[in-house]
């Protein structure tokens, strides 16, 4: 009997957790510009919605853009705590705005902490000034054309850093010389713009492969898929 409720607390837990991890697998990248979750979990928010799906975005830049798309179809709005990393109500966090840490997507970092003792502890090191989330809010959308401006100049860098990557692990041999065509559709073609017409679906397609073309996983960096990643992007047909 005992050896019985222990297998069945065993099954019980091991599909808690496989379904906790799946659960958590999920969703790799910003739906907005691409970016690995995981390597920028920090400064990630995670927005539910009226149906009731959770998205996660990257950073406060890419989740404002969708707030002020959807706004009324927002309903519950988390951010990950800088210190712990744990996933949080944005409306009760305290902002650390300004700082010398480092933000993503902005020059100006909006970092969330549970507690206003542990976000003074951080600004009496970092600088900064501590303010609500509608202060950090309005600060992503204030902020949006200095914050488009970093981005771009950061953009052309991957994109020039892509070039050399696609070369390099010979992406040309088959989709031509550029990207613009030769045994496999061109980057530059409708065809393609038409099917990959995000950036997220691009890097999935680099991994996982697509057709007769092999994936790259395990092939290249985060980095690297990611500078490839905007390079195909930039090549798109407008
Ligand atoms: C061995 C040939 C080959 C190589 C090398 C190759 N590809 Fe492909 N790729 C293909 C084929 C074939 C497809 C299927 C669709 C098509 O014909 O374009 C494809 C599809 C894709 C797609 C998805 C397009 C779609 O509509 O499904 C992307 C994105 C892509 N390749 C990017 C790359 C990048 C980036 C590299 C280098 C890191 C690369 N490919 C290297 C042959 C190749």
């Amino acid at each position: 009997m005992r050896k019985r409720s222990i297998l069945c607390i065993f099954i019980i837990v091991s599909t808690l957790f496989f379904f906790t991890s799946v659960h958590a697998e999920e969703q790799k990248y910003c739906p907005l510009c691409s970016m690995n979750l995981k390597m920028f979990w920090k400064t990630s928010h995670w927005l539910t919605f009226s149906n009731g799906t959770k998205t996660g975005y990257c950073s406060i830049h890419c989740a404002s853009k969708v707030y002020q798309k959807r706004a009324t179809d927002i309903d519950r709005w988390e951010v990950a705590d800088y210190s712990t990393k744990k996933i949080i109500n944005a409306h009760n966090a305290y902002f650390l705005i300004g700082s010398d840490l480092p933000g993503t997507m902005t020059p100006v970092s909006k970092l969330a902490f549970y507690s206003p003792g542990v976000a003074k502890t951080y600004q009496k090191e970092h600088s900064g000034s501590i303010g609500s989330f509608d202060d950090a809010l309005k600060g992503a959308i204030e902020g949006r054309g200095e914050d488009m401006a970093m981005i771009k100049k950061k953009v052309a860098k991957m994109s020039s850093m892509g070039k050399k990557l696609t070369g390099k692990h010979g992406c040309y041999k088959c989709h031509g010389e550029g990207g613009t065509g030769g045994k496999a559709t061109g980057w530059n073609s409708k065809e393609f713009a038409r099917s990959m017409d995000n950036r997220v679906s691009i890097k999935e397609a680099i991994i996982g492969g697509s057709h007769n073309m092999e994936g790259y996983k395990g092939k290249l960096t985060e980095k690297e898929l990611h500078a490839i990643t905007i390079y195909v992007w930039t090549r798109r047909a407008k």
